[in-house]
């Protein structure tokens, strides 16, 4: 095969959701399909990571739960797929919105009962940033669902894309009885076997006599009436709009009782564009380019002390890499070779002799890389544009308990910033005797006091804050400290590059100081 082909076959996504609606089960059951795991429940121990609490040796497996599922990689109809783990539950964090930077389409899994929640809206928005398509898999449909008339118009009205029902369901929860295929004009018939998880999959067609009978006098009608709207009222294929992420191809069904998973990752498949072009210095790098680029979008620690090293990924943007070839770091002006590059399969890591354009390799990192980083080959003068910096929601003030430790304090704080792992900032004019810290998920403050106690042997005082919001200033000058009329509780401060911030404990106060400083905005994203 080709480099060309190799190229093209492949399909790099991340699956995002809101906790419980079922993206672990999906994945898993993706997996399965691909025959990259031959056992349900081998994905990862989530009874753990659901019930983390502040005992270290849980944070402990769960990082190393996360090193290894970071990426599965798995063939399917001849098409390699690579499925980018978002961390959710209590490790989400701003690795879980960066992942989204290093995919091309996303999986957005919506629990039937429950409709759009939170953690999918924050999501869906570095998707939509990104333009990259989103499909939809509307989730346990065995289980008591909302209209879905409802949960479409949900979609569409707060997540502002529009949707393509690709399948429709008949009935849910008890009542469920399969889907009817809007494309292939078939039905797929689901029969609970006494609330055993295993179905029957039967292709029925709409004109058969006998379907009333199959799926109920009540479901038939139904049906025939949502198919007469539906035809009527939807919107039309357009892959187009499906590619640049404006209209969103939707699929019912059931990830638990795997009931419309492989039609779904057949579809997925085929309407999912191969590895995106990439900007570097204002001009698209071609996936297809010969020479080998990439790009650094996670740094994760390693949390065994005996060893200090990290593992930095990477997304490889263009051309093929090769285990022991020359690369080039731009950031850091140097040349070298990557160590032990691997990847990762399912449950196991493999270190890897050869990698393409869309695929994500990990390499043992001592230190030097920093997220956003490009690779290429030796002479490509390329730098991609950087990874945003998301808005952390949880807020502490932090100082060391000892001051004879303040430079080691400085160190640690720095550098696990640089990593990427928490964000900093201080009050206007002062130094780093304080420091607020920014996380995107809770657990990063725990992560944070560890890795200060056991890496830089300092001990520190966190007092949590009540901000909940952080603004980058625009629209303004902030050259100097801009003067701004804000509410008490909102307040100034800087990031470790002196550009100027607010934190505001509510969205009411956003809005008052929108309202208050004229040409004032507001972005709650810092493009690096
Ligand atoms: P997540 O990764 O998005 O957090 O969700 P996960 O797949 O872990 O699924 C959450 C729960 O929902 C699991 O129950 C799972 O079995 C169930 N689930 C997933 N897909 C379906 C489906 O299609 N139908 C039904 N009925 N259930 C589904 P669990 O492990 O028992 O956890 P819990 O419910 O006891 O908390």
């Amino acid at each position: 095969m080709t480099m060309q082909d190799e190229i093209r076959r492949r399909r790099t996504f991340a699956i995002i959701s809101h906790p419980d609606a079922g993206k672990t089960t999906l994945t898993e059951k993706l997996l399965l399909y691909g025959g990259a795991i031959a056992l349900a429940g081998t994905v990862k121990g989530k009874k753990n990571t659901r019930h983390a609490v502040s005992d270290w040796m849980e944070i402990e497996k769960q990082r190393g739960i996360s090193v290894t599922s970071s990426v599965m990689q798995f063939e399917y109809n001849n098409c390699c797929i690579n499925i980018l783990d978002t961390p959710g539950h209590q490790d989400f964090s701003e690795d879980t919105y960066r992942t989204l930077m290093a995919a091309d389409a996303a999986i957005m899994v919506i629990d039937a009962s429950k409709g759009v929640e939170n953690q999918t809206r924050k999501l869906f928005k570095v998707c939509v940033m990104r333009h990259i398509p989103i499909f939809t898999f509307i989730n346990k449909m065995d289980r008591e669902a909302r209209n879905p008339f409802d949960l479409l118009e949900q979609i569409e009205r707060e997540l502002g894309i529009k949707t393509y029902a690709v399948n429709w369901p008949i009935g849910s929860g008890k009542e469920f009885r399969g889907v009817f295929d809007l494309e292939t004009r078939h039905i797929l018939s689901f029969e609970a076997n006494n609330g055993q998880h295993t179905v029957s999959k039967t292709e029925v067609s709409p004109d058969d006599p006998q379907l009333a009978e199959h799926i109920g006098k009540q479901n038939h009608l139904q049906l025939a009436e949502d198919i007469e709207l539906l035809d009527g009222a939807s919107e039309d294929f357009n892959l187009e709009a499906i590619q640049s992420g404006t209209l969103s191809p939707v699929f019912f069904g059931s990830a638990l009782t795997n009931f419309g998973v492989e039609p779904f990752l057949k579809r997925f498949l085929e309407l999912t564009p191969p590895p995106l072009a990439r900007i570097a210095n204002g001009i698209e790098i071609s996936p297809f380019d010969e020479s080998f680029s990439a790009f650094v979008f996670k740094i994760q620690a390693n949390m065994n002390k005996a060893h200090r090293d990290r593992v930095t990924f990477l997304r490889i943007c263009s051309g093929q890499f090769r285990r022991d070839m020359e690369v080039y770091h731009v950031q850091g002006n140097k040349k070298m070779r990557l160590s032990q590059p691997q990847m990762m399969m399912a449950e196991n890591r493999e270190v890897i002799d050869e990698a393409y354009a869309g695929d994500i390799i990990g390499v043992f990192d001592p230190g030097i890389f920093s997220i956003g980083d490009t690779i290429c080959a030796p002479g490509k003068q390329i730098c991609f544009e950087g990874i945003p910096t998301f808005a952390p929601e949880h807020f502490a003030r932090v100082r060391h308990k000892d001051t004879m430790k303040r430079k080691q304090f400085v160190k640690g704080v720095m550098q696990i910033a640089q990593e990427g792992a928490i964000q900093i900032f201080h009050e206007p004019d002062s130094g780093m005797e304080e420091v607020i810290v920014g996380v995107v998920g809770v657990l990063q403050f725990e992560v944070f006091e560890h890795r200060m106690r056991t890496e830089y042997n300092v001990e520190i005082i966190r007092e949590s804050l009540g901000y909940q919001y952080i603004r980058w200033i625009g629209g303004i000058s902030t050259d100097t400290k801009p003067k701004l009329i804000i509410s008490e509780d909102t307040k100034l401060v800087q990031d470790f590059r002196d550009q100027y911030l607010l934190l505001f404990t509510s969205e009411w106060n956003i809005r008052w100081a929108l309202e208050r400083n004229e040409g004032l905005e507001l972005l709650d994203f810092s493009k690096n």
